[in-house]
């Protein structure tokens, strides 16, 4: 117990990873120092495009991968320990079922891994399918689904042991809107239970509607992390629009750093000093406002702009490329 406490501190989080280390072979630097915390009965996304690292994680979380170097807990227990899993639900990314198995097989073929007594994993099974619109295709060989069928099948699999922690690696890859908007509401129903989700998505369309916070990951690195609105409420731009000629006073704003086109000006970041400044300059030179409108960045502005603030680059590059120390919440381990 002294050794697990000297190497492991017990938090509160219900997921709490530090310094995540992985690279697959020599070159391939998945991830680099990785540090995500997740609170208990939240809903949490891992947000980042293809090749971020974001399976590569979750497969850490699970047992599935072996990291370099990795410390931290999950649902309390010091990562790597098995204990915990019987109590975690997942949806790994690509899944494949045995293809002969019937969707109700699949039910009670991972209700059996996961040591469902069979009277509750039948009863499960029924409800999960249920749950999931899969109720008519029950008896149907799985090589018939469809992908959207699949993940459908895939978090009712999750589910069986009706898991404290869900983690979930892109459920809604190949599912239809309708479908995505029933995931949606089943993962805030389960909030609603006090269960913990973890969600990988390269989709932040899906985070935005769902999640109480998000990690933004990219070359496997945290860009940024907190709540939807730490992520948004300081980086606001203000769009003054204005009939008028502007020409005369182009240099004096490109000075202040303003955006000028033929029907507005805008300012980037929050500063009403400034604001008022410009809007000063605007009426001293007869220019007429017509409004001044705030613009709170969407979650895909934030992605956006942290993607563009690490340039593209080839994975074996990847190692030696430098990364602006302010964008990271993590750091190197
Ligand atoms: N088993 C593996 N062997 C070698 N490289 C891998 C393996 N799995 C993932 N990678 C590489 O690690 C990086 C991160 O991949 P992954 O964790 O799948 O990212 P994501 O899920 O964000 O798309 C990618 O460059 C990927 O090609
Ligand atoms: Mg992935």
């Amino acid at each position: 117990m002294t050794a697990h406490l000297a190497t492991t501190e017990i938090t509160n989080w219900g997921v709490d990873l530090i310094g995540v280390t992985k690279t697959y072979g020599k070159k391939i630097h998945a991830l680099r120092g990785v540090n995500v915390q997740v609170g208990r009965g939240e809903i949490f996304g891992l947000l980042g495009p293809n090749g971020a690292g974001k399976s590569t994680l979750v497969k850490i979380m699970m047992t599935v991968v072996r990291p370099d170097a990795a410390l931290g807990t999950v649902l309390g227990r010091p990562l790597g320990n098995r204990k915990k899993l019987a109590v975690i639900g997942y949806l790994p990314e690509n899944h494949r079922f045995p293809a002969y198995l019937t969707g109700a097989q699949v039910l009670d073929f991972y209700g059996r891994l996961a040591k469902v007594p069979g009277d509750k994993r039948r009863k499960r099974a029924i409800s999960l399918l249920e749950r999931v619109s899969m109720t008519r295709w029950a008896d149907t060989k799985i090589s018939k689904y469809s992908k959207g069928m699949m993940q459908r099948l895939g978090l009712a699999q999750a589910l069986i042991n009706d898991p404290e922690l869900l983690v979930l690696d892109e459920p809604t890859d190949g599912v239809d809107p309708l479908g995505r908007r029933d995931i949606r509401e089943l993962l805030l129903e389960l909030r609603r239970q006090g269960k913990t989700v973890f969600l990988n998505s390269h989709l932040l369309s899906e985070l935005e509607m769902v999640c109480d916070r998000v990690a933004i990951l990219v070359d496997g690195l945290v860009a940024r992390q907190g709540t939807l609105s730490e992520l948004t409420e300081h980086t606001v731009e203000y769009r003054i629009s204005i009939s008028g000629d502007v020409e005369p006073l182009r240099k004096k704003l490109s000075e202040i750093g303003v955006t000028l086109d033929a029907t507005a000006v805008t300012l980037h970041g929050h500063d009403l000093e400034k604001v008022n400044q410009v809007i000063d300059l605007l009426r001293g030179g007869g220019v007429l406002i017509q409004a001044v409108t705030p613009h709170r960045f969407s979650l895909e502005d934030i992605l956006v702009e942290t993607m563009e603030a690490t340039s593209p680059v080839s994975p074996d590059v990847r190692a030696a490329r430098p990364v602006s120390p302010e964008l990271l919440s993590g750091g190197e381990p």
